[in-house]
This record gives C-alpha cells, structure tokens and sequence, in this order.
C-alpha cells in the first residue's frame, strides 16, 4: 500500500463544537450588523435573559415526535409565515391558537391518533430573503429580513440592521408564550368547550357546519366517558403545545444556547423546535454547524434540488446515533414537481434504514405571483401537493407524519380557492401578510379535514 494516499477528511461531525463554532463555516442569509459594538451589548443581555422553554419540555416533545415516526401521532405545525412586532397581540395570538386547536381536534376526531401541537410561533421573527438588498428608484437598500433584524418601510433608517430588536423580539416571544401558556393553562383548550374556540367572524362558514356536528360528537363522547368513570376524565381539558421557529438568525440562538442542571450537552432554549431554512441548509454551512451541537429535536426543510445522497449525508452530520424523535425532514417540493422529486428521496432514507419524520410543507413550493402583484398560493396546489404526498408515502412505504403549514386566525385574502372559491379580484380586500400569503380560517380547516379524508384511504 502507498503511504503517500491522501488523509481522509475531517468529517464535522467529529470537530469540536461550541454554541459559537458556526462562526468557523459560511454564513448564508445573515445581517450586517454595522455598529459591533452595539450588537455585542445586545447578545451579553440576552445572554443573561431567562430562558423561554426548558428542557425537559422539549425532551417530552422528543418523545411525541419519536411517536409520530412509528405511526403513533400526527404532528401538526403551523403559524405564520413571519410574526411581527405589530401583530403580538391578544386577538391575533388567540385567534391563531383557536384554529390550531380546532384544526387538532378535526385530526384527533378524523384520525384517531394523539395530535402533536407545534406552533409557529414566539420566535418566527427572521426571514431568509432571494438577494441581500432592494433597489427602488435608483436608492439600493438592505432587503426586510424580518422584525428581529430590521423594519419593511424603504427608508435607511428602517433597514439597516439593528441588534436591538433581538432583544425586542425575545421580549414578545417571552409575552406570546406568556398568553399562550396562560390560555391553557386557564382552560381555553378545554374539550368540555369548544366553544371558547369560535371566532366571532366566521359565521355562515360554508365548512362551519360539519365542524360543528364534529364538536358535538366529541361532547357526547366526552360526556359518555366522564358518566363512564363517574366523574370528570383527567387530561381532557389540557394539551400540550409546543413552538417552533425558523432557527436562522445564529447570532441570536447562539445567546439561548444554554447548558442545564443533571441534563448533558446544549439546548436552544428560545423555542422548542428550530428548523433550517432550504436556503441555509448547506452540508459545510453554518447553520449545520451549529445544529449539529444542540440536542432538540430538529427539522430541516428539503427543497426540489437536494439529491438523495446529499440527503444522507445531512443525516449524518445530524443524527449520526439515529436517535428517535430527533431529525425531520419536511419537504417542500411544489405540486407540478413533487411526484418526481420526493421518491427518490424516500427510496434512499428508507434503504439506509435511517429513522426520519416526513413532513410535508405543501405551502412553499406552490408561492407564485398573480397578474395585479399579489405573491399567493392556489388552494387547489397546495391540496394537490399534500394528497400526492400521502399516496407518494404510501407508495415507497415510508410514513407521511405530518404537515407544516403557514396559517392565521385572521380573515384574511392571501391564498386563491377553497370551499369560497376566492379569486384574484378578492386578494386586494384583506391582504395583510408581510412575507407569504397565509390560509385563513376556512382553508385551514379545510386542509384538515382533507388529511383527515386522504390519510383514511391510505390505511384502508
Ligand atoms: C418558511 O418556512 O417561511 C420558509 C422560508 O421556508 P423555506 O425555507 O422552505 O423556503
Ligand atoms: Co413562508
């Protein structure tokens, strides 16, 4: 044998890693931050911050979405595609949490299986964005990057990257699970009434109907065991909910990043489940870097470009052991591409024997713009996208564990279709999203009922 064959390479995995170590990798999508000084200030206070969640709340959801990859759950996560400082207020955080929590019980209902809650939400404030600046009438300034980097008017002021406002955006955050938790814990989630959940506007809903019919099976059912057991049935009136944002901004992670008593090794204590963005998602990039190191459970949103192998070696990089509950993949492929894209990519995972949960994101791959400007999403595609997701699964016999959605509780135009059949004409009357055109209430609990439907033609 040659001595002179080259040295295998250090695989990143086997580095050191530290809450800082991603500064040694390529950094995608991130600010320039102009004054150091300033932003040096801002993480030593959010260093000193409490946390936002602990870790053995996001252990318990390690075990739940371990339980979504046997089949035992169904995960649903959804929000908005970009909170904003304006918008982190009461009717906005409950109405988001009243059509999580009926889209769950359209599932529980549908599917017969425990549902897995994960918000979009306290924390979702930093965008990845298609080019760093935007130029208008010849003045070129930074592009909006999200609440927690800078602010949307086209003024320097307002663009120019301030670390302040990550201490801002931890500050809502800490207010929105503050109410969140509080609603739960005060029986807003309560089976015994569904009612709290109604939201004044929806009216004569065209799908309101069968959701009510819904509610009123579960009431007898819930009055049936209680009769039963002779009194009330414990754990009926609380659920758990969990948050989960785009992990992007690592400046910030990288300040709740934090070591715990009798726990080993790191937790991001900001949310309970980061996922990396598609266009951060590189195998030598930073954000992997920085993943690699932190032991919640963790997503990564794969994209129509992204090889089997490429695929694989993410894995190895993320979950070298296989640990149950710790790596998803949520795919976001778009209607038209994902019957070719997508099954190679199940072939490959399912061949290595790799433990995964699949997500499907049938939103980002489906954004396209209308001719009088709007960005939207066609009700139609993104149907589309999921029900081929599910027969895809079926198909290569691997298991589709849930769906990642970009919603709200507001009645908003965003997205064209669904059951009232929204045109172009009707985005102009309540288009309110900053980012990605959201489903409203309707769709969404529309998209509901249709898992509910598809997942019971596969099993039957
Ligand atoms: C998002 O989830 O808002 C997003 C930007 O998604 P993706 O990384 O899949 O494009
Ligand atoms: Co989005």
């Amino acid at each position: 044998m040659s001595s002179a064959s080259p040295l295998p390479l250090t695989p990143a995995s086997v580095d050191a890693w530290a809450p800082g170590s991603w500064r040694t990798r390529p950094a995608l999508q991130l600010p320039h931050y102009p004054d150091a000084a300033a932003l040096a200030a801002a993480q030593d206070e959010l260093r000193n911050l409490p946390p936002l969640v602990t870790s053995w709340e996001i252990l318990a959801l390690k075990r739940q979405l371990a339980e979504a990859q046997d089949g035992e759950r169904f995960l649903l996560q959804g929000g908005d595609c970009a909170e904003s400082f304006a918008e982190c207020n009461s009717s906005v955080i409950s109405n988001r949490l009243k059509v999580l929590l009926q889209m769950s019980l359209v599932l529980v209902h549908g599917l017969k299986l425990p549902v897995v809650r994960v918000g979009r939400f306290a924390g979702q404030y930093a965008k990845p964005r298609s080019a760093d600046t935007e130029t208008i009438d010849g003045v070129t300034l930074p592009c909006y990057r999200g609440d927690m980097v800078n602010a949307p008017a086209f003024t320097e002021a307002a663009r120019i990257p301030d670390p302040r406002r990550m201490v801002r955006a931890h500050a809502r955050s800490a207010m929105t699970m503050n109410f969140v938790r509080a609603l739960i814990d005060g029986g807003f989630a309560d089976l015994h009434h569904p009612e709290y959940w109604d939201l004044a506007w929806v009216g004569h809903a065209p799908l309101a109907h069968e959701y009510q019919r819904m509610v009123g099976a579960i009431g007898d059912a819930v009055r049936f065991m209680e009769t039963l057991a002779g009194g009330q049935v414990h754990n009926i009136n609380r659920v758990d909910f969990y948050t989960s944002h785009e992990a992007l901004l690592l400046p910030y992670e990288e300040t709740q990043t934090r070591q715990v008593p009798r726990q080993d090794g790191w937790f991001n204590l900001s949310t309970h489940y980061p996922w990396i963005g598609m266009r951060t998602a590189a195998l030598d990039g930073a954000h992997l870097e920085y993943f690699r190191g932190i032991r919640n459970p963790i997503a990564v949103k794969v994209g129509p470009s992204v090889a089997p192998d490429q695929l694989l070696r993410l894995i190895d990089v993320l979950n070298p052991d296989d640990e149950p509950g710790r790596l998803a993949f949520i795919h976001r492929m778009s209607a038209g591409s994902i019957a070719t894209k997508l099954p190679p990519l199940l072939d490959a995972v399912k061949r290595d024997g790799r433990r995964i949960l699949w997500i499907c994101d049938p939103m980002h791959g489906n954004t396209e713009s209308t001719s009088n400007g709007y960005k939207t999403r066609r009700f139609d595609n993104i149907r589309s996208e999921l029900e081929q997701a599910f027969d895809l699964h079926a198909a290569a016999g691997t298991r589709l564990g849930g769906v990642h959605l970009e919603l709200t509780g507001e009645n908003v135009t965003e997205c064209l279709g669904g059951a009232r059949e929204l045109t172009e004409l009707d985005l102009k009357r309540a288009y309110r999203t900053t980012v990605d055109p959201r489903l409203n209430y309707e769709q969404a609990l529309e998209i509901a009922m249709l898992i509910v439907r598809k997942r019971g033609q596969i099993s039957a």
